[in-house]
């Protein structure tokens, strides 16, 4: 579905990203872990047409969608639950809603979507009439994804959805990835949690300093004694 070609990219000076090569599959929970400042943010911002690599492929089944503009692309399908669960604070939860199914003007899609929206996350159905911004931070989150989920996304990015969570959210918000994943979205989840991420993926990719440097399924990853001193050991101590 997704495939990323020896992606390179850079903010003035700094390079981001140094070759950066994956795939997500049709209906795969795929994630990108590493440490902060590894490039993770930057990769989505390039295939969300945030950021144009200067080197290397971006294709969306099979087409290049590289130079693309945002917007063209989230017509395409790919949505991007940004880092810091963008909400408009002012607006009520069923006008942010409303905003995500931009690119799904049709009715019955729109009830269907919200239907759905409903039975994932019942408090929003609660709350439909209060600002965004009431919410509490676990609420917002919830929001930010159910937004996105408005648009029948073919692709869903979110950027470490489990950021500043207490513990008893941050679980819910991996249940809930997990069950999106049941229920047939194709996720590509960014965290730095890498131990719960690796509970629900299919595959993850590891990346460092721009680079991927490891790739493979739970198991596979969990076998390399390096990964689990450099990630899981500091991730233990952090978020535990
Ligand atoms: N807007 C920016 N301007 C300059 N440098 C940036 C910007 N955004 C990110 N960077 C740098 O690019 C690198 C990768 O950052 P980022 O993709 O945000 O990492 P991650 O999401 O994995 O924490 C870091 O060195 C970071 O400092
Ligand atoms: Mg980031």
């Amino acid at each position: 579905m997704l495939e990323l070609k020896n992606i390179y990219a850079r903010y003035g000076a700094i390079t981001a990203l140094r070759g950066v090569s994956m795939a997500v599959g049709n209906g795969e929970l795929v994630a990108l872990l590493g440490v902060n400042g590894a490039g993770k943010s930057t990769t989505l911002a390039c295939i969300a047409g945030v950021l144009r690599p200067w080197k290397g492929d971006l294709l969306f089944h099979g087409s290049s969608i590289l130079g693309k503009s945002p917007e063209q692309i989230a017509r395409l399908g790919i949505s991007l639950v940004p880092e810091g669960r963008a909400i408009f604070p002012s607006l009520t939860v069923e006008e942010n809603l409303r905003l995500g199914a931009f690119t799904r003007s049709e009715k019955t899609e729109y009830n269907r979507n919200l239907g759905e929206v409903f039975e994932l996350f019942p408090v929003l159905k609660e709350r439909l009439q209060q600002p965004g911004g009431t919410l509490s931070g676990g609420e917002q989150q919830q929001l930010a994804i159910a937004r996105a989920l408005m648009s029948s996304p073919r692709l869903l990015m979110l950027d470490e959805p489990s950021l500043g969570l207490a513990p008893a959210l941050v679980d819910q918000i991996f249940e809930l990835i997990a069950r999106l994943h049941q229920r047939g979205v194709t996720i590509l989840l960014v965290e730095q949690n890498v131990e719960r991420s690796l509970e629900i993926v299919d595959r993850a990719y590891l990346m460092n300093t721009g680079l991927i440097e490891n790739q493979g399924t739970p198991e596979q990853l969990r076998a390399h004694a390096d990964i689990e001193s450099i990630y899981m050991g500091v991730q233990g101590k952090s978020n535990k």
